[in-house]
């Protein structure tokens, strides 16, 4: 949950709001984002890798409205595509503190960026460095480059979003050689400024040893280059991928711990290597977006069944479901639900709170304790559905996408607005 939400008569109110009142004025489903908490976040991870630069990654949310949040902040910025990198320039945000990723840039992309002056362009394989040199020749520009390496560490997550191990698309091997070959020829390209490598290990990970072994294998590297190259890199990136709390078995992250972890294994392998410490830089999505936001639907059905063994299940179907929280059906996340709008003496009843999509793997939450006589019009609260729930969302089922409604001292104001029937059709060339 968001710093400020609090329950109270069973009536669950986020930055000052209550829930039954949002949904009154914005429908449900919503998602809710509460600023104090985002900044909050945002300025934890500022304060506790003061030494660095925070870059948020954009792929976990992105809006103008955040990227304001973020430049006033003091942040940097992650984009992985155009589209993101659209946003960040629409929002004003300084492009100078952007870094851009991606495994497959479209020549589109690499021009767009490199016009805008984009801060960092992380390059992810030799056929991209090419490409990307060409571009700089042709517009007569220089770009900073960073150069995406594979760590070879195991990440103790979903194999879905690992990757530090050898065998996925991302970064070029330390151990094959590639990730120097990759440097070299950055260091080559005459519109290329090489500032550093870039190691990015997974996504929500608890277990910080997965980063020490990496930031010892990317800092082999630079003490490398410096040695075969004589080059030093100035810069070094560790990537994002700080767990949260899906539910109460979770310990979340904590910026400051990390940061002393962090801190303490570079100096130490620094002074080893007999190497300078390069500027370094962190990307935190979800530890910074995921527990600012929660979603709110309404439930329209309930429905119980049997299990094996005589228990029951309880299926409460709200009005949204895989197409604005894709990550239980994908990862098989965790989540937990609340009932926001009222207060209940029922007993506790195993329910699953699913979606109205067609297809039986539309769950939101598989496992949840709500009371036993939930009914159709109470709201249901997910929390922790920041990261990568609206920026993952579809129009499966010809689904309208929900909006983002901003909460702050007892007021709300929108973020992004709900899609409209008209915005689905829009593309439809075939409507006269
Ligand atoms: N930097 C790079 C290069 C990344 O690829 C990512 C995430 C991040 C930073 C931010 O990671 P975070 O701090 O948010 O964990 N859709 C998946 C997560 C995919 C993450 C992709 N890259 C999910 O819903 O869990």
């Amino acid at each position: 949950w968001s710093q400020t939400a609090v329950k109270a008569d069973g009536v669950l109110s986020v930055g000052g709001v209550p829930l039954p009142e949002l949904v009154r004025e914005h429908g449900s489903p919503a998602y809710v984002l509460d600023e104090a908490d985002f900044r909050a976040r945002a300025g934890a991870f500022r304060d506790a890798f003061a030494a660095y630069d925070v870059y948020y990654a954009g792929k976990a949310f992105l809006s103008t409205t955040v990227a304001r949040w973020l430049e006033e902040e003091g942040l940097s910025l992650d984009v992985c595509s155009g589209g993101e990198l659209t946003v960040a320039e629409r929002a004003g945000f300084p492009m100078a503190k952007v870094g851009f990723h991606g495994n497959n840039k479209t020549l589109g992309e690499l021009e767009r960026a490199v016009e805008l002056g984009v801060g960092r362009i992380i390059v992810d394989s030799f056929h991209e460095i090419e490409r990307l040199a060409a571009v700089t020749t042709e517009l007569g520009r220089t770009t900073g480059v960073m150069v995406r390496v594979t760590a070879g560490v195991e990440a103790h997550t979903h194999e879905y979003i690992a990757t530090a191990h050898e065998d996925q698309k991302f970064g070029f091997s330390i151990a094959s050689g590639d990730a120097l070959e990759a440097v070299r020829r950055v260091h080559a390209a005459p519109g290329l400024r090489l500032l550093g490598l870039h190691s990015h290990i997974g996504s929500q990970i608890f277990d910080t040893s997965g980063f020490e072994v990496a930031a010892r294998r990317v800092l082999a590297l630079h003490a490398r280059v410096g040695e075969e190259l004589g080059v030093e890199m100035p810069e070094m990136d560790l990537g994002g991928g700080f767990g949260i709390a899906y539910t109460t078995q979770d310990d979340p992250s904590d910026p400051s711990r990390l940061a002393t972890e962090i801190t303490t294994i570079v100096e130490h392998e620094c002074r080893a290597l007999g190497v300078a410490e390069p500027r370094l830089s962190i990307e935190p999505g979800r530890a910074i977006v995921g527990p600012a936001m929660c979603t709110v639907y309404e439930v329209g059905t309930v429905k119980e069944v049997a299990l094996d063994g005589g228990a029951r299940r309880s299926y409460v179907s709200v009005d949204g479901g895989m197409s604005d929280n894709i990550r239980t059906a994908l990862y098989d996340a965790d989540y937990s639900a609340t009932i926001a709008s009222r207060d209940s003496g029922a007993s506790p009843t195993l329910s699953r709170v699913v979606g109205k999509h067609c297809e039986a793997g539309d769950i939101v939450v598989k496992d949840e304790f709500l009371p036993g006589d939930v009914r159709p019009g109470d709201l249901v609260a997910v929390p922790g559905t920041g990261a990568y729930c609206r920026s993952m969302a579809s129009n499966y089922n010809h689904a309208l996408r929900p909006p983002v409604i901003g909460v702050r001292d007892g007021k709300t104001f929108t973020v992004l607005r709900r899609e409209t029937v008209a915005d689905l059709l829009a593309t439809d060339v075939g409507v006269s």
